[in-house]
């Protein structure tokens, strides 16, 4: 077996023999003497093979990517190499033997590449090699690692809940496994194992956590896979702020040892309503601020019809940027439009303030109206105010998305701090225009504020739940609640949710029928893995920290996976495909 790892060996080793195993990552021949770059896991060490070695002609011929052992004596090297760790010390190689060669390679194997994403996903094992790559699925295994240790440390036990499951509205698509055994039922793969770990405390396990795979088959983005890995947790007789505090101090551990950073305690923490009212997003940035101004009262007389229009039954909001580099041309003014456009505002108005009011849609405005504005505004020279006026919501969202796009633009961002937030008080149910009715904000078990219980029926609109996200750079990196523990408040939600009694009893029955055992006051949250990952590894691109990861139409590039099957294999599943 191998026992050393490159990276161990230092000048304390001077004159240790040892035998090394890994790759060539790079060979050079200075004045007749071979260097080798030989990499392992941990990291990279200089080998030095003489001419008047045995081994000359075969390190000579050696490719790159070729697997090989070696054994030699550490040395000191000549020219330290600051850039490796160990840079001081090389192997005067004594034995060399090839284990396997290495064809042609697809792209090289360094940080710094060219590549073509679709490349690296196609050769994933080589992409893997690269350094950038290997470190971040380390950190991920080491932040497992932190969390593991810190859930244990709380009493927490982990258990594994089922892949093969009911198929049960959660939010997202199901996957979908057709089942052999059962002619014409399926499987569903789990969306997250949320009704599992409730079921875990009704099952009396108090404390429950799980690195656990989750299935959803839904558009993907740059921080969504179609599977990925949350921390699932469950704990029985707590409140809120319990699970907030755990989390918490779970954060606090990753960071620590991970990061060597040390987090301070308690998170910020800020209401749904507030999230969206100043900062335009459930799940704000605040490594900036650029908050959200209403200033509909100074319009309420407006003669501009576009404003008047829009405080019918909207508002008027806006935010300013101080614009003293002259960044915002006509251009981005028509780019910034589109992006308010795409989440539904009808469009950008703007006004420039440069020794007066001077453009924009200063002139349909009246003077008392811009001096108000200057006032609550605090205006100074080369601000630029852009206002979305529309209902509610539309504002608010557009607005949120523009204040990421200016903090960009404006390089607001302080890539080295990390800012965690807690959003609580989330809404029970949010409008879905595609489905035309109201669907559950977090999903269907969680349980609405005390004073909200009677509103279920008669006043979605203001049903706010026991519910929270913990936000992390403007990334929500994880999600949960209180949970309804009382079988007849789940049966009222499932009403309120649209299912008739015979559809719930149906889908849910199993479920409600547990409540009636002696269910606990529980509640818990999942982290989203990879977006935690992301975030403490610099990158905004979830395939990073994922070992083998899916395209955004869902495939693996190099098992080519999905694929078809063959007739056999659907006859015993007694499916026919449609065309
Ligand atoms: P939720 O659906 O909010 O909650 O998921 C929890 C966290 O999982 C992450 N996440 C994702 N990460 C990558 N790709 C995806 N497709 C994806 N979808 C979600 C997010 C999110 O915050 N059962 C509840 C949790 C609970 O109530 O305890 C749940 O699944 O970071």
């Amino acid at each position: 077996m191998k026992n050393i790892f490159n990276n161990t060996l230092s000048k304390k080793d001077l004159k240790k023999e040892v035998t090394l195993y890994g790759w060539v990552a790079k060979k050079r021949n200075l004045g007749g003497v071979i260097f080798i770059d030989l990499r392992d896991r941990s990291g990279i060490i200089q080998l030095l093979i003489k001419p008047d070695n045995s081994n000359y002609k075969l390190a000579s011929s050696l490719k790159n990517e070729s697997v090989i052992k070696v054994k030699g004596i550490v040395a000191l090297r000549e020219k330290v190499n600051p850039n490796l760790k160990t840079g001081e010390i090389e192997i005067e190689v004594s034995d060399l033997v090839l284990l396997n060669t290495s064809s042609d390679l697809p792209f090289e194997i360094q940080d710094d590449t060219t590549a073509l994403e679709d490349t690296r996903l196609k050769y994933r094992y080589l992409d893997l090699r690269r350094n950038c790559l290997k470190e971040k699925i380390i950190l991920r295994h080491n932040i497992v690692k932190t969390i593991r240790d810190y859930l244990n440390s709380q009493d927490f036990i982990e258990i594994e809940t089922p892949i093969l499951c009911k198929s049960t509205p959660e939010g997202a698509r199901d996957y979908l496994v057709p089942s052999r055994v059962n002619k014409h039922k399926f499987y569903a793969l789990p969306q997250s194992p949320q009704i599992f770990k409730q079921l875990l405390m009704i099952g009396g396990m108090e404390r429950y956590y799980q690195v656990a795979r989750c299935f959803r088959d839904e558009d993907l983005r740059a921080d969504r896979q179609p599977e990925f890995t949350q921390i699932d947790m469950e704990m029985s007789f707590i409140e809120e702020s319990d699970i907030q505090n755990i989390v918490e101090g779970m954060m606090k551990s990753i960071f620590s040892k991970v990061k060597g950073i040390e987090l301070k305690t308690p998170f910020k923490r800020m209401t749904y309503d507030e999230a969206m009212d100043k900062y335009g997003s459930d799940k704000p940035d605040l490594r900036f601020d650029l908050p959200l101004y209403d200033v509909s009262n100074i319009f309420k007389n407006s003669d501009f019809t576009v404003f008047k229009e829009a405080l019918k039954d909207g508002v008027i909001k806006c935010l300013v940027i101080n614009d003293s580099n002259n960044l915002i041309s006509r251009k981005k003014i028509d780019k910034y439009t589109e992006l308010v456009k795409v989440y539904k505002a009808l469009g950008l108005a703007y006004l420039k303030y440069d020794n007066g009011w001077n453009s924009g849609i200063f002139k349909f405005l009246k003077e008392d109206e811009l001096k108000a504005l200057k006032d609550l505004l605090n205006i100074k020279d080369k601000d630029v105010v852009f206002f979305v006026c529309d209902k509610k919501k539309v504002a608010n969202v557009a607005l949120g998305e523009l204040r990421n796009k200016l903090a960009h633009d404006f390089d607001l961002i302080d890539n080295n701090k990390y800012s965690f937030l807690w959003v609580t008080d989330f809404p029970v149910f949010e409008w879905s225009d595609e489905e035309n009715r109201y669907m559950a904000c977090h999903h269907p078990f969680t349980s609405p504020k005390d004073s909200d219980v009677d509103k279920l029926l008669t006043d979605k609109e203001h049903c706010k739940a026991k519910a929270y996200d913990i936000v992390l750079n403007g990334y929500e990196v994880g999600g949960g609640s209180i949970r309804i523990h009382d079988a007849s408040v789940q049966q009222k939600m499932f009403e309120a949710l649209g299912f008739t009694k015979e559809e719930a009893l149906e889908k849910f029955g199993f479920f409600l029928e547990a409540f009636d055992y002696g269910t606990p006051p529980h509640g818990g949250l999942a982290l989203g893995l990879e977006r935690l990952v992301m975030i403490l590894s610099d990158t905004t691109n979830i395939k990073d920290v994922i070992a083998f990861p899916k395209t955004a139409s869902a495939s693996d590039l190099m098992s080519k996976a999905p694929n078809v099957v063959d007739e056999k294999q659907l006859d015993d599943l007694y499916l026919k495909l449609k065309s």
